[in-house]
């Protein structure tokens, strides 16, 4: 699905990436953890082709860039960030939001057809916010908010869907309930998430391996069991700490 080989970038006078080499194959599913700072958002922005490094190469989906259009790559690749948030209309209701994902826009200009309204609302049914179809951006909670960014992102059939830091400014309840439609979205298959956060616990048992990011290097990277460990997190973090399973998911507190 992805093959970074040995990325370097750097930005007045500052390097940002390096040594980066990093495959993702099918049916996997990658949470990134890292400091604030550490490259994670950068590294995603290279993956998508906003970025050109300074060194190294990118292969999605089977094509190497620099030598195919990105913007046919892109639209395989969803992205999800509470940054994007503030690029849609206030005055847009769900309906019009969910939709522009298939039109592959933040605002719909084209007359929009029948079926692709049903689909619409059948993707807002799947995340339980049929009810809001035509309720203003402006007025959603964060929660709703959130939701709608993820089905507006997968209304264009992504194969690769890009997280970053979704569950920013949720309450636990309506995190856990991100946290469980992702899951589905992972289980239903043909989709590969790559999942950013700074918070352990959201590191779901769907998500078979782990990138661990620091100061702009891969700083571990392997299955999720292997590196979600006192001993690797602790290290990573240069904090003593304690990790704790529960359900399947670790959970940390620092000593
Ligand atoms: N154009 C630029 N010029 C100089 N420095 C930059 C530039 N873009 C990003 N940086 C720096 O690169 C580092 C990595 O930024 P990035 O946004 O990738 O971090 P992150 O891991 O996503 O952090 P966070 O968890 O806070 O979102 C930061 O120190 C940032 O200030
Ligand atoms: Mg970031």
């Amino acid at each position: 699905m992805i093959h970074l080989e040995n990325i370097l970038l750097y930005r007045n006078g500052k390097t940002i990436l390096r040594n980066i080499t990093w495959s993702v194959e099918k049916a996997q599913h990658w949470a990134i953890l890292g400091l604030n700072g550490s490259g994670k958002t950068t590294l995603l922005k290279v993956l998508n082709g906003y970025l050109w490094p300074n060194g190294g190469s990118i292969e999605v989906l089977g094509q190497t860039y620099g030598k195919v259009d990105i913007r046919e790559i892109r639209k395989s690749i969803g992205w999800v960030s509470a940054a994007m948030i503030e690029e849609f209309d206030r005055r847009d209701p769900a309906i019009e939001i969910v939709l522009s994902g298939k039109y592959g826009a933040i605002r719909l200009f084209e007359k929009v057809k029948e079926r692709d309204i049903q689909e619409g609302v059948a993707m807002l049914e799947r995340f339980g916010i049929a009810s809001l179809a035509n309720r203003e951006f402006e007025y959603l909670s964060a929660g709703e908010r959130q939701r709608l960014q993820i089905a507006r992102a997968l209304m264009a059939k992504p194969e690769i869907l890009i997280l970053d830091e979704p569950c920013t400014g949720l309450d636990v309840i309506e995190r856990e309930h991100l946290l469980q439609t992702m899951a589905q979205v992972a289980a239903d298959g043909n989709i590969t998430l790559l999942y950013v956060t700074h918070h352990v616990e959201e590191v779901l048992p769907c998500f078979s391996h782990v990138l661990l990011m620091r100061e702009g290097e891969i700083f571990a990277q392997g299955e999720r069991s292997e590196l979600l460990t006192e001993q690797v997190l602790s290290n990573f973090f240069r904090h003593s700490l304690t990790i704790q399973y529960e359900n399947d998911r670790a959970w940390l507190a620092i000593k």
